[in-house]
Formats: structure tokens, C-alpha cells, sequence
């Protein structure tokens, strides 16, 4: 191929390859490493980045997944080295791993960009991991490929099959509302998280994993592999084949994060009915690749494209089914017609090629296109006086009678508020109320806790209700589900409308008229708004400073304001 390069058009090469002192004394530091010229000189460098961790479950097996990795690029004529970069684990991290999402990408971003890298393969998958590996990826546009973590095994407990963060949401209603005891939450404890990988369930990890291979940034097949499969370990090292093939031809990382992979990106969420955090990583991911997606585009989108996969916690099934089923090849074949097929990738194919021959084995998992679990996509964008710059709700996981209702706001400060008072019987509330949670987006959480699937009060659980229209600028599990309006921008922290609402206030949401409405004459929201008293900043230094001074609001993405900004970095080499 023309485009071709030579050991001496590496970056690397400006470390290693040249005259001067300093590329003796990386050499010299390369023989301390143990490593015999031949071994790594004119070679591409690969950058494995691992965010593996003891207290990460969803990625405790990629310190076996990096060494598989290792093996490819070796075999194909590399260089590989293996860096440790932050764990986001979405179980254990405080208030949130979003908290922490963009440190992950400057991580990222900095580390590929200070050493001598030519190529660079990501590992993660739970939650942020994905977006945020890609995010940094993309601002310094080498070539990169993504291993994605791989589900976990179904979980199960007696005859059943568990969803992890499901069912955990179903069974500990089901435990208030006195309908189990502490025998079968012990069983369901060893039960519902039986083997290391993210969750299995199409929730925030398996959205962004499928996100990331519709865009072609892993090998074809990759994301629905389950995480203890022979199989992982065979992707991981046909990845590390894979990019130092992609370092030789140049493919760099903005050559597959086009508009068109992102416009396929949203399509392939809106169709697996994926995680509503997906709106968000995917408005920052594109941000970084210089690529405008807004809030419009999946309300455009999902207007387009059925929800044909049937996997909790829309549907029934859980990953290890779709993998089998034909896994994202085999989905994607079913959506060809609104999907733009002569898009490069990294296994050198076009997305066309890729799949050709595809094929879905279990139409009850991945569904006919005639056959749909609903008519359009699984998330809507609202807008109103209550959410002028938008707000997502995923319709497909609510109860139908409840897309279009007007009911009395009860009003939550804040979610430690919520948690003291929500089983307060003096709050009467009714299964009409909508519970509104204020101060707990980007800035107020902070970090967009995933407060968003508002608990119902335990006296409505026993009378049987499940659902109820609930909103905040919160976010919510993608493993959640009910009418749960999110994302609200801008948000009450900063004097959204969100902050002016009072307990008693008529709030109008209906789906189908993508409208979110504070039933409030304007001038009593002047009034309001007039008396509106902004909060303290939260944090005097460190990190959090950092945030709360440069965190952008959900329709933007929350990316860093320093961070999105189009504009070029020095090369290292060049000062
Ligand atoms: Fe890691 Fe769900 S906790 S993906
Ligand atoms: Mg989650």
C-alpha cells in the first residue's frame, strides 16, 4: 500500500532511532528492560492501556486479557507494553465513576501522547471505561483498538436467570415490599454476579462496548463475547494482530470515528434499546473526534429504527443469548438499510464486507425487523419549559399508561432529602405524583449520580405499584427502567427551571408529544427565579475544583470544557 509507512516514519522512532544522547539513553533504559535490540527497534510500539483492578469485577480478568494481547502483537512484528491507567468501577467509586470519566481520558490522552507510542490497544468496558478510553484515544488520533471487556456469565438464583443490576433493582423491591426475606437475598448475593466481566444485561457497559463495535473500533464480533470465554482471549490477541498492521497502514483513529460511524453508533443504541447514558459518552466521544452530535440527532435517529433486540432491561434476554444469537454482526445485518456500510474499520474490511454473511440464529433475541419489540427507538428527547436545552427519558422501559400524564410534583432538595423522607406517610403521595429530584446533575451531584430511578414509596410498592413518572437531572443505571425523565438541562444546580419548582406544581410529561411542562404562569417563574439563591461552589481544591469549574451541562456531553475545545497540542519530540 502506498500509504505504507517505514520503521523510520514511526513516532517511535524519534525516541529511539536517531543519533543524538537521548535516543541512546532510551535505548540504554530498553536493555535495563531486559529487551534485546532486534526485539523492539523499527518495530511499532503498542500501548496496551489496562484498566484492570482488584476492586474492578467487571475487568479483574484483563491482566490475563493484556498478555493474549501481547501475544498478537508480537506475532505480528510489534512492540508491546502494557501501562496501568485509572479504574472506573461503576459499583464501588464515589458519587460516581462519571465523576471521574474525563480524568480517565486526560489519562489517557496524556500518556499516549508523552511516550513513545506509535499504536495503542484500550481495555475496559464497564460504564465509562469505554467512552472514556475513546475519548482520550480520539484527541491524540493514533491508531487504537478497542478490546471490550465482555459480559459476565447470566446470573441465577433457584430456576431463574438474574440480570445483574436488574434484578438487584426488582428482588430488593420485592424485599420491601415484604414479599422475600434475608434467606433469598443471601442466595440471590452469590448468585447475581457469578464471573468477572461487566454486566450482562443490555445496561451503560453493553450499549457503549456495541457502541464502539458498530464504529468499528474492535474486531467484529468482539463485544458480546463473554468476558470467561476461550474466546475472549482470542479476540484480545487478534486485536494485538490487528493495530500494529493498523500502525504500518496509518489508519489512524479519526479515520473510523467519522459522522457516519457516530450517526451508526446512536442507530445501533436506539435499536438494542440501550442505556440512556449512551446520549451523553456518545456527545462527548464525538466532541473529541471534531464531529457535532446533539440531542436531535437520536431524537431524529430513534424516529428511524426499531428496538430489535430483545435483552433486559427492556426485554427478556441477557448477553450470553445474544452473543449466540448472532452477537452485534448478526443485529446489525437486520438494520443494513440505515446504516452506512462503506465505512473503514480496523480489521480492514468495510463495515459492508463485515457483514456480509452475517446471520442471526434466535429471532426471539434478536428480532425480524417485522417484528420488533417497539416501532422506534428506545429513547426520546423532551423538551418544555422545564428542560429548555432537552431531557431523555427511555420510553420503552415504562409502564405505557404513564408516557403521557399531568400529576402534582412532590419536590426532593436533594437525594439525601429523598432518602429520609421518601417513606414519610405525612407526604401522601399517590401513584399520580411525580417525584422530582433537584441538585443532582453535572454540577449539584455531583458527577450525574444515577439517582434517577427515583425509589417508589414503600407504602404504593405494597398496594402494587411499580412505576410512576419520576424526573431529575440525575441519570440513571442502564440497568434501570420506569418513567424516569433524565438528563433535565440545564440543571437546578446552575438555575436551571428544574431549581423553581415547588411541591404541588402540575408537570405535564407526554412522550408522544416530546414535552416535558411545568404547568406555572411564566411571571411566577420570573417571581421564582428572582428569589433563587445559587448554592455554594463544593469543592475548595483538588480534583473537584477542577470539575466543578470545567464540567459541561448533560446535552453537551459533560466533557471538560478545556478538554472539547478543537485546537492542537504540541507534539512532545517538537519543543
Ligand atoms: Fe461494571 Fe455494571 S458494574 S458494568
Ligand atoms: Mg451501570
Amino acid at each position: 500500500m502506498s500509504t505504507r509507512r517505514t520503521p523510520e516514519e514511526l513516532r517511535s522512532h524519534q525516541w529511539y532511532g536517531t543519533d543524538g544522547l537521548r535516543s541512546f539513553s532510551h535505548r540504554a533504559r530498553t536493555r535495563q528492560l531486559g529487551y534485546l535490540p532486534e526485539e523492539h527497534l523499527g518495530k511499532p510500539v503498542i500501548a496496551i492501556l489496562n484498566t484492570w483492578s482488584d476492586i474492578n469485577p467487571c475487568h479483574v480478568h484483563l491482566r490475563d486479557r493484556a498478555q493474549a494481547v501481547k501475544r498478537g502483537v508480537w506475532q505480528a512484528g510489534g512492540f508491546p507494553l502494557e501501562f496501568p491507567v485509572s479504574t472506573l468501577s461503576e459499583t464501588f467509586q464515589k458519587p460516581t465513576p462519571m465523576f471521574y470519566r474525563n480524568m480517565l481520558a486526560m489519562e489517557t490522552e496524556e500518556l499516549l501522547r508523552s511516550y513513545p507510542v506509535d499504536g495503542a490497544v484500550l481495555l475496559g468496558g464497564c460504564d465509562k471505561s469505554t467512552p472514556a478510553l475513546l475519548m482520550g484515544a480520539a484527541s491524540v488520533d493514533l491508531p487504537t483498538v478497542f478490546v471490550p471487556a465482555g459480559p459476565m456469565l447470566p446470573g441465577h438464583w433457584r430456576d431463574e436467570i438474574l440480570g445483574s443490576g436488574t434484578d438487584m433493582w426488582k428482588y430488593w423491591d420485592d424485599k420491601r415490599a415484604g414479599l422475600i426475606g434475608d434467606c433469598e437475598m443471601a442466595e440471590l448475593e452469590n448468585g447475581l454476579a457469578r464471573s468477572p466481566g461487566h454486566c450482562m444485561t443490555m445496561g451503560t457497559a453493553s450499549t457503549l462496548t456495541a457502541a464502539a463495535e458498530a464504529m468499528g473500533v474492535t474486531v467484529p464480533g468482539a463485544s458480546s463475547i463473554p468476558a470467561v470465554d476461550s474466546g475472549h482471549d482470542r479476540m484480545a490477541a487478534q486485536s494485538g494482530i490487528r493495530i500494529v498492521e493498523l500502525v504500518w497502514q496509518q489508519l489512524t483513529l479519526s479515520k473510523i470515528l467519522t459522522a457516519e460511524a457516530y450517526e451508526d453508533a446512536v442507530a445501533t443504541v436506539l435499536a438494542l434499546g440501550g442505556s440512556t447514558n449512551a446520549v451523553i459518552h456518545l456527545i462527548a466521544m464525538a466532541g473529541r473526534s471534531g464531529v457535532e452530535l446533539s440531542l436531535d440527532d437520536f431524537d431524529r435517529i430513534a424516529r428511524t429504527v426499531p428496538v430489535l433486540a430483545n435483552l433486559r432491561p427492556g426485554g427478556q434476554y441477557l448477553m450470553e443469548d445474544f452473543h449466540f444469537a448472532g452477537g452485534l454482526p448478526g443485529f446489525l445485518s437486520r438494520l443494513t438499510d440505515v446504516l452506512h456500510l462503506d465505512r473503514p474499520t480496523v480489521s480492514h474490511t468495510s463495515m459492508r464486507e463485515q457483514l456480509d454473511g452475517a446471520l442471526v440464529h434466535n429471532a426471539e433475541v434478536i428480532r425480524e425487523r417485522d417484528n420488533p419489540l417497539a416501532e422506534e427507538g428506545g429513547v426520546a428527547v423532551l423538551r418544555g419549559n422545564l428542560c429548555p436545552d432537552g431531557a431523555v427519558i427511555k420510553h420503552i422501559a415504562a409502564e405505557p399508561h404513564l408516557l403521557r400524564h399531568t400529576g402534582p410534583a412532590v419536590v426532593f432538595d436533594d437525594y439525601k432529602e429523598m432518602q429520609r423522607t421518601i417513606n414519610d406517610p405525612a407526604l401522601a403521595i399517590t401513584a399520580d405524583h411525580v417525584l422530582v429530584l433537584r441538585n443532582a446533575g453535572p454540577k449539584g451531584g455531583p458527577g450525574m449520580p444515577e439517582y434517577g430511578m427515583l425509589p417508589i414509596p414503600d407504602y404504593l410498592l405494597k398496594q402494587g405499584v411499580r412505576d410512576m413518572v419520576r424526573i431529575s437531572d440525575a441519570r440513571m443505571s442502564g440497568t434501570s427502567y420506569g418513567a424516569c425523565v433524565l438528563h433535565i438541562a440545564p440543571e437546578s444546580y446552575v438555575g436551571g427551571p428544574l431549581a423553581l419548582v415547588r411541591t404541588g406544581d402540575a408537570i405535564t410529561l407526554d412522550v408522544g408529544a416530546r414535552l416535558l411542562h411545568l404547568d406555572v404562569p411564566e411571571e411566577e417563574l420570573t417571581h421564582r427565579r428572582a428569589e433563587w439563591t445559587p448554592p455554594p461552589n463544593r469543592f475548595g481544591r483538588g480534583y473537584g475544583a477542577l470539575y466543578q469549574d470545567q464540567i459541561t451541562q448533560a446535552d453537551t456531553g459533560c466533557d471538560f470544557a478545556f478538554l472539547s475545545r478543537q485546537g492542537d497540542v504540541p507534539d512532545p519530540y517538537a519543543g
